[in-house]
């Protein structure tokens, strides 16, 4: 029997990005977990107190917790514990639009094989709608039948996870009022905030459609830049215009109308394929007439889009593209919070949409080691090295320290022209854009 088993009372299934810190968090606040991983190397690392991935203060809880309340095994334990939460990754293939859930099928087998006959299974994964109950209950129940159900989706922000685990409503929908009631009491345990909702299928589908409007939000942010541009406007200025102080006034309160994102690129694990799992929910009609597959084709061309733009910039600098050097910052798929996870990173579209049309990609990225950006045909650079030889610059994230150490001296303007393509903008407020020497641009904005 693996280390650990019977002694625990959950088991969080899958260590990725989520089910470690799911995992940790739980054991923090005083549950007994065995986190179950099939990469072997994932567990020696995590056995040795360390974490795979980036996530702020995990590594403080792994070192109070690891190898005590917290056990880490990559293979299944003979008996699992009674309740079980399932963390397993759940893609999308991207070319073809269908979700992936081989993982999720093939974790409901080994749970059914190991669960005590009255155990609940938790799913944490994100999964079309209809797949808890048809896919992961229906396998269990073939072994187990007195097992229960219960969807409770993740929905904490990458480099934020830990703490908003502890702050965030869970919701809850389960196949039962005791399994409903007995994953409550589990989550209690790290946040008093829990919504119940009457179903496992209502669950799934607030998660997706939790990323579907965040999404879509997001998306309005790029058809206004892409608006303003055809009018020769600044983006930001209307946004700027159209977002301050409009409020509205409920019961003497002031409250925020909704804000008009900025424009930008949409990446992460999730977002990039969520839409693509609500795929069978939609009713028959064909995904180009559903406004959540308009804001998906919208939101992936925004890179490629940009590395026209790009292109643009070095002509209108008097520089040949295909001499230029690109010095490209930012890859891993957001800045702020700052994460080094590429998963949908708007780097790979828009590396692909520059490659053989200019002279040499360098890269740069504060999180994301060296190695990785090599991976994608692109020379890592220090950033102030980059900085000097680069005939553009192109800021893909949002990172903050950019906006700091991306300086007019580090430029090296006196010497030569060059591009700086702000994709965010987060360098609007200081000297770079009106210095002498570069020429500025950002999403939907290629100056006056
Ligand atoms: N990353 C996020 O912030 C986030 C947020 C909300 C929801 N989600 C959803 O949560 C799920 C997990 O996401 P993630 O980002 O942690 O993915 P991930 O790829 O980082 O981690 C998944 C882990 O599961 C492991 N795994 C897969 N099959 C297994 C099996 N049969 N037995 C043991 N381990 C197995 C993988 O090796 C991997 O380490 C996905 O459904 C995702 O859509 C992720």
């Amino acid at each position: 029997m693996g280390q650990g088993a019977t002694r625990s009372d959950i088991a969080v299934i899958g260590l990725g990005y989520v089910g470690v810190t799911v995992a940790a968090a739980f054991a923090d606040a005083g549950v007994r977990v065995l986190g179950i991983e099939k990469r072997r190397e994932v567990v020696e690392t995590l056995r040795r107190g360390r974490c795979h991935i980036f996530e702020p203060g995990i590594d403080e809880v792994l070192r109070r917790t690891i190898g005590k309340r917290l056990q880490v095994v990559s293979e299944w334990p003979a008996v699992l514990p009674r309740i079980v939460v399932v963390c397993v990754s759940t893609p999308a293939d991207l070319a073809t639009r269908t979700p992936d859930l081989r993982n999720i099928a093939d974790t409901a087998d080994e749970i059914a094989r190991r669960l005590p006959s009255d155990g609940l299974v938790i799913v944490r994964s994100t999964v079309p709608v209809g797949t808890s109950r048809k896919l992961v209950l229906r396998r269990v129940r073939r072994e187990k039948p007195r097992a229960g159900l219960a969807f409770c989706p993740e929905r904490t922000v990458q480099g934020a996870a830990l703490a908003e685990l502890r702050s965030l409503p869970q919701v809850i929908g389960a196949s039962d009022e005791r399994s409903a009631a007995r994953a409550a009491r589990l989550f209690r345990k790290l946040t008093r905030d829990v919504v119940v909702v009457d179903k496992p299928e209502t669950a799934e589908m607030v998660k997706l459609v939790n990323n579907c409007h965040t999404d879509l939000l997001y998306a309005f942010g790029n058809e206004v830049a892409l608006l303003a541009r055809t009018h020769g406007v600044d983006p930001l200025e209307v946004i700027r215009g159209a977002n301050q102080r409009y409020t509205v006034r409920t019961d003497g309160v002031a409250v925020v109308r909704p804000r008009i994102a900025v424009p930008g690129y949409v990446g992460g694990g999730c977002l990039s394929k969520d839409p693509y799992l609500l795929l069978q929910s939609l009713g028959g009609r064909p995904p180009g007439k559903s406004l959540v597959f308009a804001v998906r084709e919208l939101n992936e061309s925004m890179p490629a889009r940009a590395a026209k733009e790009v292109l643009a910039l070095l002509r209108a600098a008097g520089k040949k593209p295909a001499a230029a050097r690109v010095l490209v910052c930012g890859f891993a798929y957001k800045g702020k919070p700052e994460t080094d996870d590429l998963r949908g990173t708007p780097a790979t579209p828009f590396v692909e949409a520059l490659r053989g049309r200019v002279g040499r990609l360098l890269g740069h990225d504060y999180k994301v080691a060296a190695r990785d950006v090599k991976a994608f045909g692109v020379r890592p650079v220090g950033l102030a090295k980059g900085l000097r030889r680069a005939d553009a610059v192109v800021l893909l994230n949002d990172h903050p320290r950019y906006v700091r150490e991306l300086t007019p001296r580090r430029l090296a303007t006196a010497a030569k022209r060059v591009v700086v393509y702000d994709s965010w903008r987060i360098l609007r407020g200081t000297r770079i854009p009106g210095l002498s020497g570069v020429t500025y641009g950002g999403l939907g904005w290629v100056g006056a």
